[in-house]
């Protein structure tokens, strides 16, 4: 596999300890090993860390962020600068997976110059090491190749075309609409994109376009046979408040462990049981006589009238200056 070493200064491993970093060109080594591809998407800086410390191989700080972490309908809504700012937080918190950022509707919509600017930002700003765009825009995928910028395709299921798809709908479902997905997909792979996520298709179709192809897919509902397999990592963990898609699996259940723990902690409060007298700080013992606490009980309280003495006052800051 060609990999380089990752040599960012965040103490995010054990100091001193190297690691083999992911790119697009191992991406295409791992294909061509048979070596499945892990991909997940990450949207903050402790996400990011979890993920990569998890050993996932790619992170893609997808726009689904509009809809799972900012509470849109869709992910049109989302803005360059809201991804950028993404980008960074997860850029801080990955050191060996490959970061990839979505570029958002709008943002390479207009001419092929406005759509490399923008991408040009995700790099320059943001620390990205690839961007993603959804559709067939070959001429599009050219420049930014050509710009030295690696960009991970995305055909299928493309969540920016909702209103054009009318709905969130299995794609490719026709013999004319598979041949012109697996033309689609062969152009962006011979415009030079370092990896295609096929998303919503037949099992069938994504089979037949990962054989065909030299560049790794990376399937989401496009069945088990792509070279790699993402998830949005709140669908994961359950975090969606909505019921799955059928292409979901939840690897475990975020929503019933943070609930009971934000509940725990409120009824705490509401009975005084947090914070314990051990998870408080303490004035020096000798101090202590000055106040009127009760450290075992549940309310403890402070005793103004008890801080009277002038002398025994002076006496404290003294104590405490030295401690
Ligand atoms: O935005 C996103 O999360 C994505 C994945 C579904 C591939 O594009």
């Amino acid at each position: 596999m060609s990999l380089t070493e990752f040599s960012a200064g965040a103490p995010l491993a054990p100091r001193g300890v190297s690691l083999p970093k992911v790119t697009v060109p191992a991406l295409g080594e791992m294909k061509r090993q048979g070596k499945p591809i892990s991909a997940l998407t990450a949207y903050d800086y402790a996400t990011a860390r979890l993920v990569d410390e998890a050993g996932i191989d790619l992170i893609l700080v997808g726009d689904s962020l509009a809809m799972v972490v900012l509470g849109h309908e869709n992910t049109l809504a989302v803005t360059v600068d809201e991804m950028l700012h993404h980008t960074r937080a997860v850029r801080r918190g990955a050191r060996r997976a490959l970061v990839v950022a979505d570029m958002p509707f709008g943002s390479y919509h207009g001419t092929i110059g406005e759509g490399v600017a923008n991408a040009v930002r995700f790099l320059k700003e943001a620390g990205a090491e690839a961007v993603k765009i959804e559709g067939p825009r070959v001429e599009f995928v050219r420049a930014l190749v050509e710009a030295e910028i690696p960009v991970v395709g995305h055909l299928g299921l493309t969540p920016q075309s909702v209103h054009r798809m009318g709905g969130y709908r299995v794609q490719a479902r026709n013999i004319d609409a598979v041949l012109q997905l697996q033309a689609d997909a062969f152009a962006l792979a011979t415009a030079g994109a370092g990896a295609i996520v096929l998303e919503g298709i037949p099992r069938e179709v994504a089979a037949a376009i990962t054989a065909a192809i030299p560049i790794p897919t990376i399937g989401i509902g496009a069945g088990p046979d792509c070279d790699g397999q993402i998830l949005v990592f709140h669908d994961l963990v359950n975090l969606t408040f909505a019921p799955p898609a059928k292409f979901v699996r939840r690897y475990g259940d975020a929503s019933a462990l943070f609930r009971s723990a934000v509940e725990h902690y409120r009824e705490d409060v509401e009975h005084h049981a947090f914070p314990s007298d051990a998870e408080s700080y303490h004035l020096p013992e000798s101090a202590r006589r000055l106040f009127a606490i009760d450290p075992d009980g549940a309310g403890a309280r402070d005793n103004a009238d008890a801080v009277v003495n002038r002398d025994a006052r002076e006496e404290m800051n003294e104590e405490m200056n030295q401690a």
